[in-house]
């Protein structure tokens, strides 16, 4: 029978390796996370304690409101004075909310945190409004570095991105455990704390990654290559449970989540543009026909039409990741695009869409304003923009259905690398 594992009444710290302890906090309640997550059963804001023959360190600390619960099960294991090191994994403010507390009561105690961590560390430790300014001691670490607990050997890795700048991964050789940070984490409280005795969180831990880590899949990878080297014997993120049962299979799981979704039924090297509309009374359909007709000139190009009336916008955002260059068509109803080419913009915060072309077109009767909102809330997305949008006042004509054509035509050119990009607006690049 499994020993279970309930630390919900008694404030103590938990050993999973010999001399390290979970140290965290449960959120049962927590329904929403950072406002955009829905958390249906809470979270944990995981810290970790490890000790060494010559020191102590503390790996991130919890939400500031959980502040209470992090220091009485610190207090059940270590005195303050035997702290020398604090290590923050990242500096969010779940992970770092009791850390002014935590320096107030272990002033011995060292930071160490990435090299782009300190700005947002000074930021955090601002000084009260009678003081010039906080002292408080920092060492910067990348690959490579390490700090020695005696007996215990505490590597550091750089990770950026993962999913703040800031972010980086603390190995603890000895024991072959990895304090991750947000990455391999998920929004799960449960007080069996466990991978192996917790209930079911793969749907937990698909959507922070899906929500969290997926617009940073690069990074996602670069990471992957510093890890997956390691002998790994548990991993120790900051939120959800704590991976000791088949560990490896959650580092191969984000490495398959960050690898593409779509098989490559595309020709390597050629180019995909999709075009994306809606139309009233067909004018802004058939400006899109046109549009692909004239995109289509490309060999190295592959077109594709979607009307969005015809379909929900969450299937698309697998193959809008993958896209090279997006056109959106919208006629304009009260000064505004339509509300399903919002509800696909909006739906794209979960990847990354830097570099991609963009374009927008449109039919309307009074002023138009659609295609320029369309084109700022690209911009804003840092897409670059190499065409001007094109808006037609109510039936397009030949002469504008031919400028349709070109549109389409030159965006496609930029794409396929026949026009040069000099004269492409990259207003992403001013900002
Ligand atoms: Fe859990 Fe990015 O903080």
């Amino acid at each position: 029978m499994k020993k279970q594992m309930d630390v919900s009444c008694h404030r103590h710290a938990v050993e999973f390796a010999d001399g390290v302890y979970w140290v965290g906090a449960l959120d049962p309640t927590l329904r929403t996370f950072d406002i955009i997550l829905s958390t249906a059963n809470g979270t944990t804001y995981n810290s970790y304690l490890v000790k060494g023959s010559e020191g102590v360190a503390v790996i991130d600390t919890v939400k500031e409101n959980f502040s209470d619960e992090f220091f009485s099960r610190l207090e059940s294991e270590v005195d303050y004075s035997d702290i020398k090191y604090i290590v923050l994994n990242h500096l969010e403010p779940d992970h770092t909310g009791a850390l002014p507390e935590l320096m107030r009561r272990a002033p011995q105690a060292k930071l160490y945190i990435s090299q782009r961590a300190v700005s947002m560390l000074k930021a955090l430790l601002k000084p009260a409004a009678d003081k010039k300014e906080n002292n408080f001691d920092y060492t910067t670490v990348n690959t490579g570095d390490s700090i020695s607990l005696g007996n215990r050997t505490l590597s550091f890795l750089h990770t950026p991105f993962l999913h703040w700048p800031d972010t980086q991964c603390t190995y603890l050789e000895e024991e072959a455990v990895l304090f991750s940070g947000d990455v391999f984490g998920c929004h799960y409280c449960d007080q069996r704390l466990f991978n192996d005795l917790v209930g079911d969180f793969r749907f937990s831990f698909d959507y922070y990654y899906a929500h969290i880590m997926r617009p940073f899949k690069t990074y996602v990878m670069d990471a992957l290559k510093l890890i997956e080297p390691l002998k790994i014997k548990q991993i120790a993120p900051t939120h959800g449970p704590i991976l000791r049962e088949r560990p490896r299979r959650y580092v191969t799981h984000y490495r398959e989540l960050s690898t593409s979704s779509l098989s490559r039924e595309i020709v390597n090297d050629n180019k995909t543009l999709i075009i994306f509309y809606m139309s009233s009374y067909g004018n802004t359909a058939r400006m899109a026909k046109e549009v692909s007709d004239g995109a289509s000139d490309f060999d190295d190009v592959r077109v594709s039409l979607y009307d969005l009336e015809g379909g929900e916008t969450e299937p698309f955002v697998d193959l809008i990741e993958e896209a090279d260059a997006l056109l959106f068509g919208s006629p304009t109803i009260n000064g505004d695009a339509v509300k399903p080419i919002w509800d696909l913009l909006s739906s794209l915060v979960v990847i990354n869409l830097k570099g991609k072309l963009g374009g927008a077109f449109g039919s309307y009767g009074w002023s138009g304003e659609a295609v320029p909102m369309i084109e700022d809330r690209m911009r804003g997305l840092k897409m670059k923009i190499p065409q001007e949008g094109l808006r037609v006042k109510l039936i397009p004509d030949d002469e504008e259905l031919e400028a349709c054509r070109l549109f389409g035509y030159q965006v496609a050119s930029v794409l396929s690398g026949k026009k040069e990009q000099q004269d492409v607006i990259d207003f992403a690049d001013l900002k």
